[in-house]
């Protein structure tokens, strides 16, 4: 799929978001290796350090369908009105499942922007 597709459906989820508190509505979807298709939204709580970003709950969703074999082919997140790459954590639970040279595309002046895994993340902490 071409980044403008998944950013539309990243988008599409991102109205899906539950963000009374920061108002921020991020969506993300990602391809995984199988080829199947999984998105998640962010999901924030009155305690706020409990909120779930929106690419770790893609990525979990592929955890729970395809199980520990899961793998990321492509990922891409957006905030409604805003631009910004996934987070610290995110991050760092996106390099759990990818390879270095993973895409990961968000919206940057107004476009398609892509980093990889590794230029997002270098050095990554691993077990
Ligand atoms: N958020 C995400 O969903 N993904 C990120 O990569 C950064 C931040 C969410 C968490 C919170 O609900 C809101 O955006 C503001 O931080």
């Amino acid at each position: 799929m071409t980044s403008e597709e998944l950013l539309q459906i990243a988008s599409d989820v991102a109205a899906k978001a539950y963000a009374p508190y920061s108002k921020a509505h991020v969506g993300c979807v990602l391809i995984s290796a199988s080829g199947k298709l999984y998105t998640g939204c962010n999901v924030e709580n009155a305690s706020y350090g409990l909120t779930i970003c929106a690419e770790r709950n893609a990525i979990f969703a592929g955890v729970a369908a395809e199980g520990p074999a899961f793998r990321i082919q492509q990922l891409a997140v957006i905030a409604l009105g805003l631009e910004f790459p996934p987070c610290g954590a995110c991050r760092q639970v996106i390099a759990e499942f990818a390879a270095p040279e993973v895409p990961v595309i968000f919206l940057k002046n107004k476009q398609a922007a892509v980093l990889t895994v590794e230029q997002l993340l270098p050095a990554r902490f691993s077990f």
